[in-house]
């Protein structure tokens, strides 16, 4: 009987081990996941930090104020009748040039993940609601 007991105890010992390292697997699981998602969020914020810095750089002079036409940082008419493919065609505007708009507003040394992240830092200022990844 004393044996049977221990095997019982053994029994519910190694079932109470499992349990709890099974636990902490999916615990690990979930930090290792919302890591994940503050990295992700972190990388966001970076680019948009160098796009914010691009910007205010290589674009406000321009973009502040509206000057030649220009779609307006904030005022969202302003951005109404541009490329209904919207934020690629733009984007690449911003690196190309077109017509008033000059080529990574006229500072070919910025390289074109720069200007790419100014055109989104843009975009996401003055439609906050849209997603841009
Ligand atoms: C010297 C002034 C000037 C500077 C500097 C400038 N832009 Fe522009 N930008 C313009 C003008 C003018 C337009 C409107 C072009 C048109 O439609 O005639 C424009 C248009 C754009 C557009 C819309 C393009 C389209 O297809 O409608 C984007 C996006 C843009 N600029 C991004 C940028 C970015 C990003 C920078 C900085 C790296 C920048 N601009 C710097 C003058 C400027």
């Amino acid at each position: 009987m004393i044996r049977f007991l221990f095997w019982i105890l053994i029994a519910a010992i190694s079932v109470t081990v499992g349990c709890k390292s099974e636990s902490d697997d999916v615990r690990q699981a979930t930090v290792g996941a919302t890591d994940m998602v503050h990295q992700q969020l972190n990388w966001r914020e970076r680019y948009l930090e160098l796009g914010r810095e691009t910007y205010e750089s290589a674009c406000a002079e321009c973009h502040d104020e509206g000057k030649d036409g220009s779609p307006t940082m904030g005022d969202r008419d302003s951005w109404a009748n541009r490329s209904p493919l919207w934020s690629a065609v733009l984007i690449e505007h911003a690196k190309s040039g077109y017509l008033g708009m000059p080529a990574k507003g006229g500072q070919p040394e910025l390289s074109d993940n720069a200007v790419q992240a100014a055109g989104e830092y843009m975009l996401s200022v003055t439609f906050p609601e849209l997603p841009f990844d």
